[in-house]
């Protein structure tokens, strides 16, 4: 069996299975606030996890918010820049054309309720935001900027956006700069400090933490205002008692990942050779953003005339786990919101399956797919349905 859907959500990490049966059999259990020696200890452990996520993501110990998630974190940073912007004169959200729905819905949510203007970033064919559109439009009206979004890696073709240039320009111009780095961190060595964002955000899900954890980096922690006000849990930020242990399966996830980072190159290299001898052998096989700086654990693949669902069906059938990614509306596959925006027609958009892999994956993972995807389209190639 090959799990290859890691952007969907990650395995649990082999040490963080090995480290939670420990825990749970040793304890403490308590509530990481209260003042008696079990809480203070599972504070103690919850803020060694803080710090060493600080350390793998090079930001400092007060940057590192606990979450639920990616989702969460993205909601906390809208309203915490959006409270009062407008008020401010500062009406225009910069967002590019492809983020995940997370980011999208929560933009549009502020235009359609709260009178914010969208802007939308268009991306090259390959996938990469063009970033003169955001010079010019920031250099027509900066003081009218409430934010920049952009992510950091996308989910479905694993494109890397210039993030630097990015944060340069914000800068620059005083602009908050929040950029998505679920799919990004855990997959690529990330310093927030070097990187220049202001806000970013990832789910422990994504790289083999437990579901419903998740992290919040802020530059400045006292810009942040929260959602959930509660008991005033993560210094304020937060409420509501700490999954302390869920956030310490994130720092040992993080410290696992970090030491798998020498594999980046190999799989890559991998992953070149499987794209090119799959596109070689199968002329109608088209790489999503093929040319672009990727991640080196995805593939986004079509087949022109042949529907992902298909292929994903037989993959499956052989013990191999994809997803299409393209929402189905009355059983028509339609293209992803991601791919339109890139300019992408449906012959393509019809046709794409997601395969996503992770560093902890051997090497030969991608010679096993190979082989799935060749008798694949060799078989569907006979009934191509459109
Ligand atoms: C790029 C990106 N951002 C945000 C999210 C939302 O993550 P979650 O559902 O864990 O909150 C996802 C999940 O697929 C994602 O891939």
């Amino acid at each position: 069996m090959i799990y290859a859907d890691y952007n969907g959500s990650a395995p649990l990490c082999e040490d963080v299975k090995e480290y939670l049966v420990n825990r749970f059999q040793t304890g403490p259990f308590a509530n990481p606030n209260a003042i008696h020696h079990q809480g203070q200890q599972v504070l103690m452990a919850m803020e060694n996890s803080r710090s060493v996520v600080a350390k793998a993501l090079g930001a400092k110990m007060n940057q590192v918010i606990f979450n639920s998630g990616a989702t969460e974190g993205c909601s906390t940073i809208f309203h915490s820049i959006l409270d009062d912007a407008l008020e401010n004169g500062r009406s225009t959200i910069i967002m590019s054309g492809i983020e995940h729905s997370a980011i999208r819905n929560t933009a549009n949510w502020y235009t359609e309720n709260k009178g914010y203007e969208l802007k939308t970033l268009p991306t090259t064919r390959d996938g990469i935001v063009e970033v003169e559109f955001l010079n010019k439009w920031i250099k027509e009206a900066p003081e009218k900027i409430a934010m920049v979004t952009v992510m950091a890696a996308n989910n479905e073709t694993g494109v890397i956006q210039p993030l630097k240039q990015i944060s340069e320009i914000c800068s620059a111009n005083k602009i908050p700069f929040f950029c998505d780095t679920t799919q990004y961190i855990g997959k690529v060595p990330f310093s927030f400090k070097d990187s220049g964002i202001d806000y970013a955000i990832t789910s422990g899900h994504k790289f083999g933490a437990l579901t419903g954890t998740g992290i919040l980096l802020a530059k400045d922690r006292t810009t942040l205002k929260p959602i959930i006000i509660g008991g005033g849990q993560e210094k304020g930020l937060r409420g509501g008692t700490q999954n302390y242990i869920g956030n310490e399966t994130v720092a040992v996830a993080l410290t696992t990942i970090s030491k798998n980072f020498g594999k980046i190159e190999e799989l890559a290299r991998k992953r070149i050779k499987f794209e090119t001898k799959i596109k070689n052998n199968y002329p109608s096989v088209y790489i999503i953003g093929e040319k672009a700086p990727r991640l080196a654990t995805t593939t986004y693949i079509a087949y022109r005339g042949i529907h992902g669902q298909a292929v994903q069906i037989e993959l499956e059938s052989q013990g191999i786990f994809v997803t299409t990614s393209s929402a189905c509306s009355d059983n028509e596959p339609v293209t992803s919101k991601v791919l339109k925006a890139m300019g992408l027609t449906d012959d393509i958009g019809r046709g794409v399956v997601r395969i996503s892999v992770g560093l902890c994956s051997s090497l030969e993972v991608y010679e096993q797919i190979y082989e799935a995807l060749s008798k694949a389209y060799d078989k569907l190639e006979q009934i191509k349905s459109y």
